[in-house]
């Protein structure tokens, strides 16, 4: 870098008038770069989210024009979380496994209605058991990772004949996206991507997500066992290292904001495409201080994510996705 020194350098130059500011701009956050996640539901489960405002639990008759409209808006795929009624669940989680489940139904109407839109669905068993944890229990209570894998590999391989375009594993299970990545090639999807949820953290800011899908007040215990301390970085790297070597085509660091040296990380040392998650907290947080006047809420959504662009995140999955690809789109054509 050259040495720089006032008043030579006037660093406020370049941000004098907007048309240097334009061209200036390091980085910029497009509709393309956005992910919308979409819960799906049936009969009572339809509705808003209590602890996400401005957040619906699709009914599978919607879910299509709701694809249409993300899809219209310019954003290039939306993540599929099902929500199943308490009863529809059990300790294995069986109904993951169903042919004719919520996911592959959701996955066939999403397709129908809005070809073209990237499907990425989630690949754990938390939406489906009746203690809320991604695998299966041994007598014991703990996760017991092998049996659960086996569970992981059927239901992905079901998803992807029922269309599914991006497997994304968010189980957090040891050698899982192996196993997925050597089942897509036994049953010839040689096209089926894997978006790994490879940094994974035991966050609390998880908590309005596990109120959508149910699985909240399921949860016996907490998930520390897979998902990772949030005290770590270098476990990270390692983590995403694996699923690299296992056949993982993006990786994905979760939560967002406060885990953006992550995205830088992985960024700098893999160089793949990384995913990051605003997860459902960070929504819920960001709407609360809005709708108390703490911030504007329009400037500090965009904000927020233009900063995961400048991390080093190719591709961000929000809550606000489609918001800001409409208000990105304002901009652009104003
Ligand atoms: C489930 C899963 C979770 C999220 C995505 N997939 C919750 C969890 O691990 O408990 C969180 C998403 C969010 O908070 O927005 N395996």
């Amino acid at each position: 870098m050259v040495e720089e020194r006032f008043p030579a350098t006037r660093m406020r130059r370049s941000r004098m008038q907007d048309f240097a500011r334009q061209l200036t701009c390091e980085h910029r956050l497009s509709p393309a770069d956005l992910i919308q996640p979409l819960f799906v539901a049936e009969g009572a489960q339809i509705g808003p989210v209590a602890s996400m405002p401005g957040i619906q639990r699709h009914a599978l008759e919607q879910l299509g024009a709701e694809c249409r409209r993300v899809q219209a808006l310019g954003v290039p795929a939306v993540a599929l979380f099902p929500v199943l009624p308490p009863e529809a669940k059990d300790d294995s989680g069986s109904a993951a496994l169903d042919p004719d489940g919520l996911v592959p139904r959701a996955i066939r109407a999403a397709k129908e209605a809005a070809p073209g839109l990237g499907i990425i669905v989630d690949i754990a068993l938390d939406p489906f058991t009746d203690h809320g944890h991604d695998g299966v229990l041994r007598a014991d209570g703990s996760v017991d990772n092998d049996a659960t894998v086996e569970l992981l590999t059927k239901q992905a391989i079901l998803y992807a004949r029922a269309g599914a375009d991006v497997l994304a594993p968010s189980d957090m299970m040891d050698g899982r996206v192996g196993a997925l990545r050597t089942a897509l090639e036994r049953d010839r999807r040689f096209d089926v991507l894997i978006l790994s949820y490879a940094a994974k953290y035991a966050s609390a800011f998880y908590g309005p997500f596990r109120d959508a899908v149910g699985s909240r007040t399921a949860l016996i215990g907490d998930k520390r066992s897979y998902q990772m301390d949030p005290a770590g970085s270098d476990e990270a790297m390692r983590e995403i290292a694996l699923d690299l070597r296992e056949g993982a085509d993006w990786v994905m660091v979760k939560p967002g904001m406060p885990y953006l040296d992550i995205v830088r990380r992985a960024k700098a040392e893999f160089g793949v495409p990384v995913a990051a998650y605003q997860v459902s907290g960070e929504y819920a947080m960001l709407e609360a201080a809005a709708a108390q006047g703490a911030f504007d809420r329009r400037r500090i959504i965009l904000e927020t994510l233009t900063c995961f662009r400048r991390a080093g995140a190719d591709m961000i999955l929000s809550y606000h996705a489609a918001e800001a690809a409409a208000w990105l789109r304002e901009e652009h054509s104003a």
